[in-house]
């Protein structure tokens, strides 16, 4: 069994959810706090154990690259102030992790995102993390999970929960066999269903453990919903090949892409934060009133 280093994480899409603030700005760089979200999802992937991501990016996301580059002016000027924590949280950012890019020409889908991490790849089975899921657990990081299921049955890993019913519509659903307390063996997948068509609610929630030959399929595949090139209808391909599961991983989700979603976040991230639990606290009890 290969160790998992390798994660391609997806930055090109306009986010038209977030307009006009994505006009200049990368969905990716709205903060929740005082951290962008792409650094939430970069964290967890260095939290699981993974050394190399590709950030699949488009135009306009050159933010993006400077962010995890280095920066040796405002080192100095922090250096200068004696402000070491400073300091030292923004010499971690571009030191935590080997980060390289390739530039999305076309925003053709997610399997057309993810094709563009072939070379990158090579023949290991691989992490994919997609920048709208954040997943918030204090104990082992969502990614970990997914790669510890992949260690012990092999095969490629979907991470899971169940949705309400009238959110299928929104995400890859799986139709599968129940074979362990959070694991299902996975009989077909469907890109985002209407509610009659779905067979189940378990949605696919950004986190994936993906075995290489998918890119064989990648390679193939033509337009799918939305007139796309999906991801999830290369992994349906696998399926005859090769195992795969779906596993209900553990850990509070937000959908950052909605904007009820995001601002769940932002509440959560600062009743997290000890500086700011209490403040917060009584300031939502005082609008509550
Ligand atoms: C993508 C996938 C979908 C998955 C979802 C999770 O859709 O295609 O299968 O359930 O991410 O967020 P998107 O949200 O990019 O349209």
């Amino acid at each position: 069994m290969s160790i998992i280093r390798k994660a391609i994480i997806p930055v090109a899409g306009f986010g038209t959810r977030f307009l006009p603030v994505t006009k200049s700005i990368p969905k990716e760089m709205i903060p929740i706090i005082d951290k962008p979200t792409i650094q939430y999802i970069v964290e967890e992937a260095v939290d699981s154990g993974i050394t190399d991501i590709l950030l699949v990016t488009s135009k306009h996301k050159k933010s993006i690259e400077d962010y995890f580059d280095n920066f040796k002016e405002l080192e100095s000027v922090l250096e200068k102030s004696k402000n070491y924590e400073m300091l030292e949280m923004i010499k971690k950012l571009s030191n935590m992790v080997n980060i390289t890019f390739v530039r999305q020409k076309e925003q053709n889908g997610l399997g057309h995102a993810i094709y563009h991490g072939k070379t990158f790849v090579g023949d290991e089975p691989f992490c994919v993390l997609l920048g709208d899921d954040i997943v918030h657990n204090d104990n082992k990081p969502c990614l970990k999970q997914l790669i510890e299921c992949h260690e012990k049955h092999g095969g490629t890993i979907l991470g899971v929960q169940e949705v309400e019913r009238k959110d299928v519509s929104k995400y890859g659903i799986v139709d599968g066999e129940k074979i362990g307390d959070s694991l299902y063996k996975v009989n077909n997948l469907i890109e985002k269903p209407s509610i009659e068509e779905a067979p189940t609610n378990v949605a696919i929630l950004g986190r994936y453990v993906i075995s290489p030959s998918i890119f064989s399929h990648l390679e193939k595949a033509s337009s799918g919903k939305l007139g796309e090139i999906q991801l999830t209808d290369s992994l349906v391909k696998l399926i005859d090949d090769e195992d795969v599961f779906a596993y209900t991983f553990e850990g509070t989700r937000y959908d950052i892409g909605d904007k009820v979603g995001y601002l769940k976040a932002t509440i959560d991230f600062s009743l997290r934060d000890q500086k700011m639990k209490g403040i917060i606290t009584n300031y939502l009890g005082e609008k509550l009133k």
